[in-house]
């Protein structure tokens, strides 16, 4: 968007001017990475997001009002996550975004719709600090601090772990908070660490620092990667005979990792509130609605955002859809914190977080992380 054209809708979002309104439609915008290395987590993200809102439409809307959509790809991109949340908010007029796919755009975009007190919403954003922007922040996405302490407890205990190597990347938001976060739940459950190595969002050849993994002979290796980095770096390990297991963050749990590492994918311990294997009523419904609409299984990715679509559209139920854009994103902000439902990743409930500078903090999700690992192109429960 250029920048004339978007000054002039501030000014306008700033006047206070209602857009025109159709009390019969709410206008929910959706930024998801839908192409570039993040676009493996997006595709799945939309879709959750398209079959919660569909199902919600076909059995009558909330209080009657249909939800649409207005889904664009901010391709993983700080800059690009800027600019559609801008046109979003101003432009759109939306009453709440959800996204965006990555918690490194999440703290460059998040800030625009905290200062425009528009209601975000991120269900794929794991790092720590999102929510610390304000009180507009929410994600049902939990935090790499949340669910790395069990990952790392139940891979241990699984597989004798004596002592780790860490792989992360250094240049994002999300691998840093994994890195934080896994050096300090090691450090808890006083497993050594033989080495530390760092890689950088975009490189394709491993082999340095596996070779120097390997030498230290690490039981497993602990990875905080993006799949787009991460599914190779397996593949690679592998080929260099580096077969213990991985342990990683939220950035591994997608089935992308099956496609990328095939049969070098086996021994990869992950966390989340969601399985495929988990056989509860929400989920084994939304598992079959999911695959009947999309022809392939769903990912934690998908469930988040499908339960995300369901948060809202229980908070917009003590929304009176006014026409002002501003009083119903207010409305939406406060009815958010009191939503508790059980969806495809069980029960939620959102806890607020701290602020920066004494401010009031968003809402973090509050739910209870499963360990799995993968296993025959499949991702297995352990306890
Ligand atoms: N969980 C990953 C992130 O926060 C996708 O960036």
């Amino acid at each position: 968007m250029n920048r004339i054209f978007s000054q002039s809708l501030l000014a306008a979002a700033a006047l206070g001017t209602a857009a025109f309104a159709n009390a019969a439609e709410v206008k929910i915008g959706v930024a998801a990475a839908l192409s570039g290395g993040a676009g493996q987590y997006g595709a799945a993200i939309r879709n959750g997001f398209q079959l919660a809102a569909d199902q919600i439409n076909a059995a009558g809307g909330v209080n009657g009002n249909t939800i649409k959509l207005v889904i664009e790809d901010e391709q993983g991109k700080k800059e690009e996550a800027i600019n559609v949340f801008k046109k979003l908010i101003f432009q759109d007029r939306v009453v709440l975004i959800f996204g965006p796919t990555l918690s490194n755009s999440a703290q460059a975009a998040d800030p625009v719709a905290q200062g425009a007190k528009t209601p975000v919403f991120g269900t794929s954003n794991t790092a720590d600090g999102i929510t610390s922007i304000g009180n507009y922040v929410f994600r049902n996405s939990v935090t790499e601090a949340d669910v790395l302490p069990e990952t790392i407890r139940i891979a241990a205990k699984h597989n004798n772990i004596k002592k780790v190597a860490v792989f992360y990347g250094n240049d994002d938001v999300f691998t840093k908070s994994g890195y934080d976060n896994f050096k300090k739940a090691l450090e808890d459950l006083k497993i050594p660490v033989t080495t530390t190595e760092t890689f950088a969002k975009g490189d394709v050849d491993f082999k340095a620092q596996l070779t120097k993994i390997k030498a230290t002979n690490p039981d497993a290796v602990v990875l905080s990667a993006l799949i787009a980095e991460g599914g190779p770096i397996m593949v690679q390990a592998r080929q260099l005979g580096l077969n213990v297991p991985f342990i990683g963050g939220n950035g591994m749990n997608s089935v992308k990792v099956f496609d990328l590492a095939k049969d070098k994918a086996d021994g990869l311990w992950v966390g989340s509130p969601w399985s495929i294997e988990n056989a509860t009523p929400e989920n084994t419904k939304f598992i079959s609605a999911y695959k009947a609409k999309y022809n392939v299984a769903p990912d934690q990715f998908a469930a988040q955002a499908y339960d995300a679509m369901y948060i809202v559209a229980e908070a917009l139920k003590k929304v009176k859809i006014s026409g002002n854009v501003q009083a119903d994103r207010q409305a939406l902000q406060t009815a958010l914190p009191e939503v508790k439902t059980t969806g495809a990743t069980g029960a939620f409930q959102f806890r607020q977080a701290q602020g920066a500078r004494g401010k009031p903090g968003g809402y973090d999700a509050v739910q209870t992380p499963i360990v799995m690992v993968t296993r025959g192109g499949r991702y297995v429960i352990e306890k």
